[in-house]
């Protein structure tokens, strides 16, 4: 899908700001919101290494942050061949502001893409419809 080429150019840049001296895993997302302006986030590790907070859930909390309600597309660049896919965490927290057809691109830095969605990675999500 060549029209979310600014998604992924956006998760591959934001990637250069991780802040990963523990493990050197650098990872960038970028998630669309419902206004269809762009936002990212970088994994953030800490010295008290539980802390560490993803990408993809720092790039929702921008976007959530700016005032988006919905997300409708998520980009993930890392350095893994085949393109890794966000942790279960992450997945949990997309469901909250994405449908089960959310687009989800995994790319790495050769350039290698995987295009899968929400409810791929995420199978009966548990969402707030389920808080009867
Ligand atoms: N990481 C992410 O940023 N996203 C994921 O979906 C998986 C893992 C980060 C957390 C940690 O900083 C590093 O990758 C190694 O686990």
């Amino acid at each position: 899908m060549s029209d979310d080429r600014d998604l992924v150019d956006a998760a591959r840049r934001v990637r250069a700001n991780a802040h990963a001296p523990y493990s050197r895993y650098h990872v960038g997302a970028a998630v669309r919101g419902q206004s269809g302006a762009i936002y990212t986030g970088a994994n953030v590790e800490n010295a008290s290494y539980g802390l560490a907070l993803c990408a993809e859930r720092s790039a929702v909390a921008a976007a959530i942050s700016a005032g988006e309600k919905r997300i409708s597309g998520v980009a993930v660049v890392t350095a893994t061949s085949p393109p890794a896919a966000p942790c279960g965490m992450c997945r949990q927290v997309l469901a909250e502001f994405g449908d089960d057809d959310l687009p989800v691109a995994l790319t790495n830095d050769a350039g290698e893409r995987t295009d899968t969605t929400l409810g791929a990675l995420l199978p009966h999500a548990f969402r707030s419809g389920d808080l009867t």
